[in-house]
């Protein structure tokens, strides 16, 4: 009779596992960009309020916003080498200024040397190279003279000189201007609302999925609608209140800003693939952001940076393609996932040793291999010393040849094992 691993496990541990979340958020991997005008200061997305600029000062932007080197197949290169199936971009951020050829304001693409719609180009681009395309929407908006809102975070210190402050005016602004973008650039996967505005209109969110059935709704939006999924960012204080079963962290490459800064302080490699190796093992997608200069090109430091990154994701992705299951062993340290064919052993904070314990595991597998490298891993089934008990080891796994990479291990165990 063939016994399967869990019934030969059934005795020692209890046994949890998630749903798979490929079933759900199918493309672990986006790729935010935030670019917008504030492209030009090459300072951060926020730069009109946080530097307490007029409106007159911020609008001297456009003119410099040439995008000349623009190409939205440049922009998928970016992230097909990290290996991302979906990108999300800012349609406007607070500013107000809108990425889009759009009848509802002049602050817009349009009137700037760059004249090109971009979120046509990149939708197109998207959908020609079978990557999804996703928007990014600010409900404050800086520039519109009905939108400013004391409930909400994220405003300029007051309204600007001659503007109307009216809300039912601006959530119809936003209402025509949620029209044209989820009518015009084909499917949209996702809608990231960002700076809950306390203020409900169960309208909007009515709006985007009558004018798109099939898409997901982060939790930023009006009246605190929790939407379809949770968004934690940066350093994920919030990760505890994620609502369960969708979630996507967010972070960017730099660590100062969203949108281009010159003087920015880059994340490292080994900082990346720890965080994304934990938030998918954790069931979370991950969406990292990039922010293009003006004249449209990417910042060399994070083309390197997302290509670094890839390169170890593309090895290890397999790995994130199954059932997440706790208590498999008593080390707290690993997170698994099962496939049909494999165990994953992944350690998100890294090895300090180059040999495993996996108490109480007592199964010989077939195969172990150190997926970073590809490297055959020795295994036993051994009484170690601070333990009476056998269980499974591995060996001289060569940790210090991937410093920069958390170690996934991958465990084939025989078939009568299954
Ligand atoms: C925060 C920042 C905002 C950025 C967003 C991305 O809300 O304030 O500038 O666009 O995070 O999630």
């Amino acid at each position: 009779m063939k016994k399967s691993l869990f019934l030969l496990l059934l005795p020692f541990v209890s046994l949890q596992a998630y749903s798979n979340p490929w079933q759900m958020f199918d493309r672990r991997l986006g790729m935010f960009i935030h670019w917008g005008v504030y492209s030009v200061g090459g300072y951060h997305e926020q730069e009109w309020m946080k530097l307490g600029l007029s409106k007159a000062e911020y609008e001297k932007y456009l003119p410099k916003f040439t995008a000349e080197h623009f190409d939205p197949d440049k922009f998928i290169d970016a992230a097909e080498s990290l290996g991302a199936e979906y990108i999300v971009i800012t349609s406007k951020h607070h500013d107000g200024f809108c990425m889009w050829d759009t009848k509802t304001t002049d602050f817009n693409v349009m009137n700037t040397p760059c004249k090109r719609d971009v979120l046509k180009e990149l939708s197109e681009a998207c959908k020609r190279r079978n990557m999804k395309f996703g928007l990014y929407y600010s409900i404050p908006d800086w520039h519109h003279p009905n939108a400013y809102n004391k409930l909400s975070s994220h405003q300029l210190k007051e309204p600007n000189p001659g503007d109307e402050p009216d809300m039912d005016k601006y959530r119809a602004h936003v209402k025509a201007q949620l029209s044209e973008l989820l009518t015009n650039y084909g499917e949209i996967c996702c809608l990231f609302w960002d700076i809950p505005p306390n203020v409900d209109d169960p309208e909007m969110n009515a709006l985007v999925r009558k004018l798109q059935p099939n898409i997901k709704i982060n939790n930023r939006g009006w009246g605190g609608n929790e939407g379809d999924y949770s968004t934690p960012e940066r350093d994920f204080g919030d990760w505890a209140n994620r609502k369960r079963p969708l979630t996507e962290t967010c972070d960017s490459v730099g660590a100062q800003s969203w949108g281009y800064r010159a003087n920015e302080d880059y994340r490292t490699k080994s900082y990346l693939t720890k965080t994304i190796d934990r938030c998918l093992c954790e069931d979370s997608n991950y969406l990292l952001n990039i922010g293009p200069k003006s004249d449209g090109t990417l910042p060399k430091e994070a083309i390197n940076l997302f290509s670094k990154t890839g390169a170890w994701y593309k090895k290890v992705k397999p790995s994130f393609h199954g059932e997440i299951v706790t208590d498999l062993t008593s080390d707290r340290n690993v997170k698994i996932i099962k496939t049909p064919d494999y165990l994953y052993l992944h350690y998100p904070n890294g090895l300090t040793k180059t040999g495993i314990d996996l108490h109480p595991l007592k199964t010989l597998p077939e195969e172990a291999i150190l997926l970073n490298t590809n490297t055959k891993l020795k295994s036993e089934v051994i009484i170690p010393t601070y333990r009476d008990e056998p269980s499974l080891h591995i060996y001289d796994i060569p940790i210090d040849d991937i410093p920069d990479e958390p170690p996934i291990i991958r465990l084939k165990f025989p078939p009568e094992s299954k």
